[in-house]
């Protein structure tokens, strides 16, 4: 079926007890995106296809997380080892006999480009089997490279199942593996569960591709942090530091300034054009996008929204699914909740709050406001502290103001209302029903003044 390639079977049925959570370990986010995604990338970015994943603890739930992406999910039933979890990959490769890349789930930090150069390394070296490894500090509780005296691999041995002298080993497993299909599903078969834990150990193939007269080597791995695997919050934590330091330097390679990179949270999966500038603490989550020469103050939270180019969002403004054109500025202290859309040059200022409404060219909404459901046309002055009234209990309805159109302070605008072009509303009012083109309506109670007043109250003073 598939000719001379690159397979994938990354292992993502483990159920991650560690992570002491309702949901699976793959599914747990770093940088915004499930750690499963990251390998996925990888191996493609490595040239695999097909993409094959193990899954089993929660396997509902993670292949809808990543359903229509192209992958091919096999299930291992019940949990009896990494050499079992390979083998549920077996009938999805009939017919295969190019080689095979085995990767974890939980790895997330490994780069395409240290892929490709291990499959590199395994093609060029002719053996049957590459491990990749890495030489750590702490080997603690990894399974051990070990070899013979003339350097050749010969097997490797889990910590719980080593000697004394096999724990002295600091090269370990990262449990990353390059072989051609065929020869791993020989060796799989022959794999038994003579182990402190009883499991199938994928590692096990080892020993018995060796065995057998092949060649098996391990190809030391440059960087260890990248094949760190998550097993608990804490390499959560670490991991989400190197993923997010990773994309802010892609941000700053591609012409973004950055005031305090370790201070900035764009997650993966965000777009920024050169010459924006972004300060410390600003919050960026995937799927925004976010034009050139932009000043995004401390504090911004911005969700999947798309910004123009010259946007200004001042100091702690909270931006949702929304829709900003060029010249925009925006806060200290604005929400922009969904559906909000602003067109060119719209200035939203301090305690402000829009939802589900678009704002013309040009319009200005500077304080204490708030706008729902409604559609405003361009030039238009929404005076401090003007709220439409888009709810009666019950339902939302629309308030349309058309261009050019003057809205005195404290206004009440009760929906369903239209106010038409270059019409005038004196402050405070309440306007309940429609206004139009080129009128002034005032609603609100008549001024009194009652003269010596304040002489006649005094009077009875004692
Ligand atoms: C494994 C390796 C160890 C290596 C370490 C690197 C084995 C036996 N040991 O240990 O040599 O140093 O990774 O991190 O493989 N999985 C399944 N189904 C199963 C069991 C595991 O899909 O039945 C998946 C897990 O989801 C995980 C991977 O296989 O992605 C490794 O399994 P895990 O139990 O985490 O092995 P480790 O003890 O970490
Ligand atoms: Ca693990």
């Amino acid at each position: 079926m598939y000719m001379d390639g690159l397979a994938t079977i990354i292992l993502a049925a483990g159920k991650g007890t560690r992570m002491k959570s309702d949901t699976a370990k793959v599914l747990h986010r770093i940088a915004g995106t499930p750690l499963l995604a990251y390998p996925i990338r990888a191996a493609r970015e490595a040239g695999c296809s097909p993409v094959i994943v193990v899954i089993g603890h929660q396997r509902q739930q993670v292949e809808e997380a990543f359903q229509n992406q192209g992958l091919t999910f096999v299930y291992q039933e019940t949990q009896l080892g990494s050499g079992h979890a390979v083998m549920a990959a077996e009938s999805a490769l009939q017919g295969f006999s190019g080689d095979v890349l085995i990767l974890c789930g939980d790895v997330p930090l490994i780069r395409g480009r240290t892929l490709r150069d291990f499959v590199q390394a395994h093609r060029a070296a002719r053996v049957a089997l590459s491990v990749l490894s890495v030489v750590v500090d702490d080997p603690t509780g990894y399974g051990r490279i070990v070899r013979t005296e003339q350097g050749d691999v010969s097997a490797i041995v889990e910590h719980r199942d080593a000697d004394q002298s096999q724990r002295m080993i600091s090269e370990i497993n990262t449990g990353i593996y390059c072989c051609r299909a065929t020869l791993l599903f020989e060796a799989l078969h022959q794999v038994g569960t003579d182990n402190d834990q009883g499991e199938y150990y994928l590692p096990d193939i080892v020993r018995i591709i060796g065995q057998s007269g092949h060649r098996v080597q391990a190809v030391r791995a440059s960087d260890p942090e990248e094949v760190q695997g998550i097993n608990d919050r804490k390499d959560l934590a670490r991991a989400e530091r190197v993923m997010r330091s990773r994309i802010t330097a892609a941000h700053m390679e591609n012409g973004v300034t950055m005031i305090d990179p370790e201070a900035t949270y764009i997650e993966d999966g965000v777009g920024i054009g050169p010459d924006t500038v972004i300060f410390p603490g600003a919050v960026i989550t995937r799927g925004t996008v976010i034009g050139e020469a932009c000043r995004i103050q401390s504090n911004c939270v911005i969700e999947e929204s798309r910004i123009g180019n010259r946007v200004w969002l001042h100091p702690c403004s909270v931006i949702e699914q929304s829709t900003i054109a060029d010249d925009v500025q925006i806060g200290p202290f604005a929400h922009l909740r969904p559906g909000t859309v602003l067109e060119e040059r719209v200035r939203i200022g301090n305690f402000v709050e829009v939802k589900k409404s678009t704002i013309g060219c040009g319009s200005k909404a500077n304080h204490l406001t708030y706008i729902g459901d409604a559609t405003i046309g361009k030039d238009v002055n929404v005076g401090a502290g003007t709220i439409t009234c888009n709810y009666d209990g019950k339902r939302k309805h629309p308030t349309i103001i058309a261009d050019n159109v003057f809205i005195g302070s404290n206004t009440a605008l009760v929906a369903p209302v239209t106010i038409g072009k270059h019409a005038v509303i004196g402050a405070g009012s309440t306007i309940t029903k429609d206004v139009p083109d080129n009128a002034l309506a005032v609603a609100r109670g008549k001024q009194t003044n009652y003269e010596h007043y304040v002489r006649i109250t005094r009077r009875s003073d004692p």
